[in-house]
């Protein structure tokens, strides 16, 4: 069954440790839910970049390498992919601050702070909720697939 058959919609979740050795599992599942859409090598490579660049986020800054869980939701809405990433972190007090190229708060950790900065290049749209001390959640729009939405018939 692919997302076509089903409504045009398809939804996924998962839950993970935070943990570095989850990273790529994360990006892997993700770019894999997308599959059937037929998306370009170049919208999957996009895809994996932003949620390597959130879930490491939530790993470094939301738990600061402690134990925590992570959460992503995934949606495919006809061509669009939703995605959701969030931990119950520390969040973030200026979440417009943190979002600006170049900032970090981790510059001793060799930090770029350009994490906001490519997940908005990559992905077709990029919105950051947080509550100091509650945690953040990270969500992502991006149009895919190189083939036209051909729809079905009843
Ligand atoms: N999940 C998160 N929880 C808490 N703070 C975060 C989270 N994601 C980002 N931040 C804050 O936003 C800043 C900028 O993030 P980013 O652009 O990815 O740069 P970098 O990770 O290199 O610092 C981080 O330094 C951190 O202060
Ligand atoms: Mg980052």
């Amino acid at each position: 069954m692919n997302n076509r058959e089903y409504g045009n919609r398809n939804e996924m979740e998962l839950t993970f440790d935070a943990l570095s050795a989850n990273e790529g599992f994360a990006r892997v599942a993700v770019a894999a839910f997308t599959a059937d859409l037929n998306p370009t090598l170049e919208e999957i490579s996009d895809v994996k970049t932003a949620v390597s660049e959130a879930v490491t986020n939530c790993i470094i800054h939301g738990y600061e390498g402690k134990p925590g869980k992570i959460q992503i939701r995934c949606v495919l809405e006809r061509d669009l992919l939703h995605i959701e990433i969030e931990d119950k972190g520390t969040g973030i007090a200026d979440v417009e601050k943190a979002m600006e190229p170049l900032f970090t708060t981790r510059p001793e950790l060799d930090r770029s702070g350009m994490g906001f900065s490519f997940m908005e290049a990559f992905m077709d749209d990029l919105e950051v909720e947080s509550t100091p001390g509650e945690g953040t959640i990270v969500r992502m729009k991006k149009k895919l697939g190189c083939e036209p939405f051909i729809e079905q018939e009843e």
